[in-house]
C-alpha cells in the first residue's frame, strides 16, 4: 500500500487544523518594535519633530502651560484651526482621550496634535484616559505620515496628575502602542519631572 498520499493528507489536514486554532485565537506574528522612546529635558515648542502634542483643554481655544506656550510660539493660525474644529467636527469640544491635529503655524514643527488629559482625582482611576493620550495621539501621527512625535507629560501640570505615576503612564502607553511612528520624545519642562523619567527609564 502506498503511504505517501494518507501521510500528504494527515499533514495538511494537521496544518488546516493549527490555521484554524491560530484564527480562533486571533494570532498574530509578533511585531517587531520599532518605536524609539526618548527623554528630554526641554521646551516642546522648539522641538523639531513632525508633530508636537498639545496637552490642551477641551475648549481647543488655548489656555495656560503647555497650550498657552504653542499657542503663544505657532501663532494665530493655530487658534484659527481649532476654532474650525470647533465650528465643525469637535462642536462640544474634544472628548478627553482623544487627539486632533491641526498646522503647527510657526513653529518647526510641522503639525500640532491636541489631546485633552484627565483632571487628576485620587478617588478615581482615570489612568486608561490618560494612556489613551499617548496612543491616540501616536493614531493621529500615523494617519498624517509624521514618522516623530514630542510629548509633554501630560496632565502633570494644572491637571495635578502625580509627575511619578504621570510618567510611567505615558511610558506604558508608548510601550504598548502599535503605530509606524519611528521616535516619540518625552519632553520634560520642569527639573523634577525629567530626573523622574530618567530614573523610569534607567538612563
Ligand atoms: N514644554 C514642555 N512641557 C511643558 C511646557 C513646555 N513649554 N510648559 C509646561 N510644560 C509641562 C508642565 O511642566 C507639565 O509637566 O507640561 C506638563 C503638563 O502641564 P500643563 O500644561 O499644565 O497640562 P495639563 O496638566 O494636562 O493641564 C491641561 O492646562 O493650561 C491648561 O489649557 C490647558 O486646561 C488645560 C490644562
Amino acid at each position: 500500500m502506498n503511504v505517501v498520499p494518507t501521510l500528504i493528507a494527515a499533514i495538511l489536514w494537521a496544518l488546516a487544523a493549527v490555521l484554524f486554532l491560530l484564527w480562533i485565537a486571533d494570532w498574530r506574528p509578533p511585531r517587531r518594535r520599532s518605536l524609539q522612546i526618548q527623554v528630554v529635558a526641554g521646551d516642546i515648542t522648539t522641538e523639531k519633530t513632525d508633530a508636537i502634542v498639545n496637552a490642551a483643554k477641551s475648549s481647543l481655544l488655548g489656555g495656560g502651560g503647555v497650550d498657552g506656550a504653542i499657542h503663544h510660539a505657532g501663532g494665530p493660525a493655530i487658534l484659527a484651526a481649532c476654532r474650525q474644529l470647533r465650528a465643525g467636527q469637535y462642536r462640544h469640544g474634544l472628548p478627553a482621550g482623544e487627539a486632533v491635529a491641526t498646522t503647527a503655524g510657526r513653529l518647526p514643527a510641522q503639525w500640532v496634535i491636541h489631546t485633552v488629559g484627565p483632571v487628576y482625582n485620587p478617588d478615581v482611576d482615570r489612568s486608561d484616559v490618560l494612556r489613551s493620550c499617548y496612543v491616540q495621539a501616536l493614531a493621529i501621527a500615523d494617519a498624517k505620515g509624521a514618522q516623530s512625535v514630542s510629548f509633554p507629560l501630560i496632565s502633570a501640570g494644572v491637571y495635578g496628575w502625580p509627575k511619578e505615576d504621570a510618567v510611567r503612564q505615558a511610558l506604558t502607553a508608548l510601550l504598548s502602542a502599535r503605530t509606524k511612528v519611528k521616535t516619540a520624545r518625552l519632553v520634560l519642562f520642569d527639573e523634577e519631572s525629567y530626573r523622574i523619567a530618567k530614573v523610569a527609564t534607567g538612563r
